[in-house]
């Protein structure tokens, strides 16, 4: 497979992931981030893990003109687009910021596009476009609601996409909706590198585990669940990036405008989290329960069935793997990419 993929949020999370399976699986690749959330390191070890050079240009989705330039000096198949502000808090104090970066820097990016002639694409969506699901597992078909501005973005790029597509059926979309991804790379080399306190479980339990923090804060011991604790659907980061190549792959049937749950279809509470953290490390990991966080939802995980029935995709890696693999980049970044 020789085709040119253009990764927007490239040197991110879920973005460095996902271009190291695209290197490994023989794609050509330009990414583009404007490291506002990332460190241009992630993507120097994802060439040196996969042996295979890329190229990086640091660009703006809001920067119509210099996006211009990135299609017009590159030839791309198809794009797959990651870049975007995800912080679901920061998205209450700051909406017009989520807005306009996410929404605006989307749209500049499809018109780039179109510009060009490239009209595939793979866009990274989120389970949180569910909203508080009135049953479980969730499937693709349940209503949407979104619950912050955060979501609404995610929303309203989904709505975006499919407007395209009803416009020119030449397009082919690929919306991801993403469960909860938990780091990292098995190698330690790259992995999820937040700022400051992590507000995600697992990059809390990992630096506590290292001894950067003293313990866990476990929100909400009440909720409606077995142990009281709430629910969510865990997904190792290598499988999600193996998800991208396969929606890829797809969009060479001219599928229309597809949407898909990645996630594994299993759903753990926070104190199995902690429990299996203890057995794949040894490490036990210091916690408290407290209030319930505001905004959190009891139980959430998704019906995986149309990843594998159209996709082909099914995520392999057990919560002892993402564990292990968690502690590994924490033990050998304990600071992250510094
Ligand atoms: P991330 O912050 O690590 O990566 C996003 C990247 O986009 C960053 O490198 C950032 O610098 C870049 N970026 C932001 N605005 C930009 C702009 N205007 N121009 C160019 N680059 C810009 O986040 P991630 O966890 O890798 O998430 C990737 C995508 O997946 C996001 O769209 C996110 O909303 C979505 N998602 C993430 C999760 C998760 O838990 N991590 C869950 C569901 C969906
Ligand atoms: C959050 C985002 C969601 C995003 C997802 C993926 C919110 C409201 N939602 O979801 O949009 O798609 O991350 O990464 O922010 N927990 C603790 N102690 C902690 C941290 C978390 O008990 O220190 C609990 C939470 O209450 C929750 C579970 O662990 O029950 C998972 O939390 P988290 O990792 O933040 O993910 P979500 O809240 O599911």
């Amino acid at each position: 497979m020789s085709s040119t993929i253009l990764v927007t949020g490239a040197t991110g999370y879920i973005g460095s992931h996902t271009c190291l399976e695209l290197l490994e699986s023989g794609y050509q690749l330009i990414g583009i981030d404007n490291l506002s959330n990332s460190r241009e390191e992630s993507l120097r070890r994802v060439q040196k893990l996969s042996g295979k050079p890329l190229t990086f240009i640091r660009c703006d989705l809001l920067d119509e003109a210099g996006l211009a330039r990135v299609f017009a000096e590159h030839p791309v198949d198809a794009v797959i687009h990651f870049a975007g502000l995800k912080a679901v808090g920061e998205s209450v104090e700051k909406p017009l910021l989520y807005y306009k970066n996410n929404l605006s820097g989307t749209a500049n990016l499809l018109e780039a596009m179109a510009n060009a002639e490239v009209k595939n694409i793979v866009f990274s969506s989120s389970c949180t476009v569910y909203g508080i699901p009135e049953k479980l597992p969730i499937s693709e078909d349940f209503p949407l609601q979104a619950v912050s501005p955060y979501g609404q973005t995610k929303l309203t790029i989904e709505y975006m996409l499919q407007d395209l597509h009803a416009s020119d059926p030449q397009w082919n979309i690929s919306i991801l909706r993403y469960f909860n991804p938990v780091r990292a790379h098995p190698s330690g080399d790259i992995g999820e590198d937040p700022s400051g306190i992590p507000n995600n479980l697992m990059p809390y339990i990992t630096q506590v585990a290292v001894g950067e923090r003293e313990q866990l804060s476990v929100f909400g011991g009440d909720y409606d669940t077995p142990d009281g604790t709430c629910i969510r659907d865990y997904i190792h980061v290598v499988d999600l990036a193996k998800g991208h190549i396969k929606a890829l792959e797809k969009l060479q049937d001219n599928p229309g405008a597809v949407i898909t749950n990645l996630g594994t279809g299993q759903g753990y509470s926070v104190l199995d989290m902690i429990r299996a953290f203890a057995a794949a490390t040894g490490i036990k990991i210091p916690y408290q329960i407290v209030e319930r966080r505001a905004g959190d939802t009891t139980a959430v995980y998704a019906d995986a069935g149309k990843a594998e029935r159209d996709l082909g995709w099914k995520a392999k890696r057990d919560l002892q793997q993402m564990c292990k693999d968690a502690h590994r980049w924490q033990s050998k970044n304990p600071r992250g990419y510094l």
